[in-house]
């Protein structure tokens, strides 16, 4: 069955991380425009935030859950379709950025990293897929970053989780597309977001986060697998690590501040 893009009378909108920042922005703009929503993330509260926030003709819903714990996601995902029926679309968003310095890494910093971004995304994946074959029918965006074009400063766990979540979409885009499933792959790349208090190279073309929910929703309804954005940034990001590594890997390191001599 060729893959269609989900609309809000398939079945709710499940947003990861729904509680903060890009996720947050996405469920404001998913429930204006009349979906049923629910955001996951630890904080219970932050989650009550953005459900009260929330203007219709649609609503927000909160189910607090820690990704890494796949127990959990599959709980959650199962009580979230008995109370709210089928998840239609599910936004798996949710991510840390921890930045390593190659000098001195932390072990802690990488098990972290891949236990949320990549481990708690496959465990959501695990929970949707069997549902949604059932079913025939689905639509599960994974959120990367830019970040996954190639190698970045202090990026070591982050980037490596991202673009272990471009395959491991690709690799869900390849399989599910004869159950009617359409799998995609967000790539952003500066977004304003408390994530971003982190960083400590420069931010061009940082956008705000309604802005990228905004590209987001654009690209739901669309079959395309990528879905970047701003593409002046990221379609730039991809001519440069189209280059070969040789070339790219100094034009990184001079461009991001690593070429100096360290102290
Ligand atoms: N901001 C950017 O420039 C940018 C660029 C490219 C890609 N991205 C990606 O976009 C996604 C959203 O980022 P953001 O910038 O909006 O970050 P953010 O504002 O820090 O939001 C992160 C969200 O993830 C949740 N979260 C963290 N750990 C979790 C866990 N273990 N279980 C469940 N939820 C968890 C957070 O809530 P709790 O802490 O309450 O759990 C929060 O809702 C991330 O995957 C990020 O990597 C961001």
């Amino acid at each position: 069955m060729n893959p269609r893009p989900c609309v809000k009378s398939d079945g709710v909108a499940w947003i990861t991380g729904g509680s903060s920042g890009i996720g947050r922005a996405l469920a404001l703009q998913l429930a204006r425009q009349g979906w049923q929503v629910v955001v996951s993330a630890r904080s219970k509260a932050d989650l009550d935030a953005v459900a009260e926030a929330g203007e219709g003709p649609g609503a927000i819903h909160a189910a607090p859950l820690d990704v890494t714990d796949a127990a959990a996601v599959a709980e959650t995902v199962s009580r979230i379709e008995a109370q709210h029926g089928p998840i239609a679309l599910a936004v798996l968003n949710a991510g840390i950025y921890r930045p390593i310095r190659a000098e001195a890494p932390d072990y802690a910093d990488y098990a972290a990293t891949f236990a949320v971004n990549l481990n708690g995304t496959a465990a959501c994946v695990c929970a949707l897929a069997p549902r949604m074959v059932k079913r025939g029918r689905g639509q599960i965006a994974i959120v990367s970053s830019a970040t996954a074009f190639g190698g970045m400063p202090t990026a070591s766990a982050y980037g490596a989780s991202k673009a272990g979540l471009v395959n491991m979409a690709e690799c869900l885009r390849i399989e599910l597309h004869r159950h009617g499933i359409l799998v995609q792959v967000v790539t952003p790349g500066f977004v304003d977001t408390p994530a971003q208090e982190e960083t400590e190279f420069p931010k061009p073309f940082m956008i705000g986060p309604e802005n990228a929910a905004k590209r987001m929703v654009k690209g739901f309804a669309s079959k395309r697998f990528e879905i970047t954005f701003p593409r002046r940034f990221t379609w730039m990001l991809k001519a440069v690590y189209a280059l070969p590594a040789g070339w790219y890997i100094p034009l990184v390191r001079k461009q991001t501040g690593w070429g100096k001599a360290a102290d």
